[in-house]
């Protein structure tokens, strides 16, 4: 069933576990994802970034195809529907009229000031519509952009003066694979989480050791973004079914090779981050 990610995440503050939040990239995977999950009686958050909603169609299909999907596949376990990296007040607007219970607004590259308006006008369409708002301080290194540590008193403010739901405090994770072992801050993060009260967001956690994940988890993490590990284990499944089939053309049984790979990863992470079995 559709619900809202305050319910999800503050289940999970409550309770001292994480919700991983899922890239989707298309049908499949959505599919895959809600499947594991409802298998793994997991509250899950099928995330959508503004790259994938483009190659998708746009927002109303990627919104409704999952929509689509819990009914017709008769998922029981909590979903929500959030954008990942939203990087304009319109996009964010557009999300939510397309029936995305949950945006990210992210200003993190913009000056603070202006970080925060930005966040606060999405906050205030969001709200009159029942949908949540996540914002990020700091910067999330990865491919062109590198690490920038939050400052608990910015992650403050933007609460205070925005009043998002989430926030996504950048404490030294990437987006994609670390280059060596990552170091991320959880002193500050049990800070920020002390001094703000909300579920924080760790982006980049593909790669992450699995102890640093669970240290992540008692310093206030709630929700853990996972993209490039599902890639990887799709990508890897499919490989090796090509080449092992080298006659097939029915595109269905290609896309459908890296369901298993994904699934077990998907029911790994769950059971690591204390969501299996958490879904009512
Ligand atoms: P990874 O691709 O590193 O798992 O990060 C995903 C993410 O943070 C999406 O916002």
């Amino acid at each position: 069933m559709i619900e809202t990610m305050e319910k999800i995440l503050k289940k999970a503050q409550a309770e001292q576990y994480a919700v991983a939040a899922y890239n989707v990239n298309n049908l499949e995977w959505a599919r895959f994802i809600l499947e594991a999950s409802e298998d793994s009686k997991t509250p899950v958050i099928l995330e959508v970034s503004e790259s994938a909603v483009t190659y998708m169609g746009g927002f109303n299909v990627a919104a409704q195809m999952i929509r689509a999907l819990v009914k017709d596949l008769k998922i029981t376990v909590p979903v929500a529907i959030h954008l990942d990296h939203g990087k304009s007040v319109e996009s964010c607007k557009q999300a939510i009229d397309a029936g995305f219970t949950s945006v990210m607004f992210d200003g993190s590259q913009l000056p603070l000031e202006e970080n925060i308006s930005k966040t606060k006008e999405v906050v205030n369409y969001a709200h009159q519509h029942g949908v949540t708002v996540e914002a990020e301080i700091g910067k999330v290194g990865g491919e062109n952009s590198e690490i920038v540590h939050a400052d608990p008193n910015e992650c403050v403010r933007i609460v205070q003066e925005s009043g998002i739901d989430f926030l996504a405090p950048a404490l030294g994770s990437v987006h994609g694979l670390y280059h060596g072992e990552p170091h991320i801050d959880f002193d500050t993060t049990k800070k920020i989480r002390d001094l703000t009260g909300l579920p924080l967001v760790l982006h980049g956690g593909t790669g992450i050791p699995d102890e640093m994940l669970l240290e992540g988890i008692k310093s206030g993490i709630c929700k853990v973004n996972i993209n490039t590990e599902l890639q990887i284990a799709w990508s890897m499944a499919l490989r090796k079914y090509l080449n092992d089939n080298q006659e097939v053309y029915d595109p269905r049984p290609i896309m459908k090779s890296g369901e298993m790979a994904m699934k077990e990863e998907i029911v790994y992470k769950n059971k690591l981050l204390g969501s299996y079995g958490k879904a009512n």
